[in-house]
């Protein structure tokens, strides 16, 4: 499986790129001779088409994130983080909706330096925020974070909510979207062996019962990406 992950050189033929990149984290999972992190960081650096393709994809997910979040944060001068930015397409999406004060983070320098490019983040970090004790960020220093597409079983993980509730301030939310599918305990479980669902429920009853966070919802989002459902979770920072 490494040799094949090793040899990926982006997309080829007919079959959706977002399908064939999916299909390469897949053969990632199985490949121990990277960390996770540095699969994310090899994936999305040569994602040169990551924008073109998401369009195709049908993509609503930075849109949709942006209304909730604008929905839930009616003062726009807010800080935000959006963690996992990637190339700026949430960034874009929360300028629309009047929000002026964001920072971005990101493991993909190269997603990075396109979000750069749209002078809309006040600062942009590049760092692991996927299998972290600590983020580069002071406690209590946002009001709100926001990171759509990358809570996942290989991407950010479900225990970086314990830091996230550090750096967000008390009152403060923290609002996450992705496909519904990792959420799903079903036959159809892509990677059920790296035990994401249990981890997700375990760190949320944790900071739960320690009144660290409490969730505000949960909401199924029918037209995420490819036409396929999403789902959005807030947390309230307590
Ligand atoms: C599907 S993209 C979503 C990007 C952006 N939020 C959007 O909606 O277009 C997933 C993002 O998560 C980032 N990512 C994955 N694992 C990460 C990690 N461990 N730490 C920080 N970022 C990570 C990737 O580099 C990528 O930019």
């Amino acid at each position: 499986m490494a040799a094949e992950v090793n040899s990926f050189k982006g997309p080829v033929g007919n079959q959706p790129r977002v399908d064939q990149y999916h299909n390469f984290l897949k053969n990632y999972a199985d490949d121990s001779t990277l960390t996770a992190e540095q699969k994310s960081a090899k994936l999305y650096d040569g994602w040169t088409t990551y924008e073109e393709d998401l369009v195709k994809a049908s993509y609503n997910g930075a849109s949709l994130s942006a209304m909730i979040l604008s929905k839930l944060c009616p003062d726009k001068t807010i800080s935000v983080l959006d963690c996992g930015a990637g190339s700026g397409l949430v960034g874009e999406q929360l300028v629309a909706q009047g929000f002026t004060n964001l920072i971005g983070n990101d493991i993909s320098q190269k997603l990075l330096d396109i979000a750069q490019k749209k002078n809309i983040y006040k600062k942009l970090v590049c760092c692991d925020a996927g299998n972290v004790v600590q983020l580069p960020f002071e406690q209590n220093e946002f009001d709100a974070i926001v990171c759509v597409g990358c809570v996942s079983p290989t991407g950010i993980r479900p225990k970086a909510f314990v830091d996230w509730a550090r750096v967000v301030k008390p009152g403060g939310v923290f609002l996450f979207l992705g496909r519904h599918r990792y959420w799903k305990k079903d036959p159809k479980n892509e990677w059920p062996e790296l035990g994401f669902l249990e981890e997700f429920n375990t760190v949320v009853r944790d900071l739960q019962n320690s009144k660290k966070v409490q969730m505000i919802f949960k909401r199924i989002l029918p037209d995420y990406l490819e036409k396929t459902e999403g789902v959005a979770f807030a947390f309230r920072v307590l």
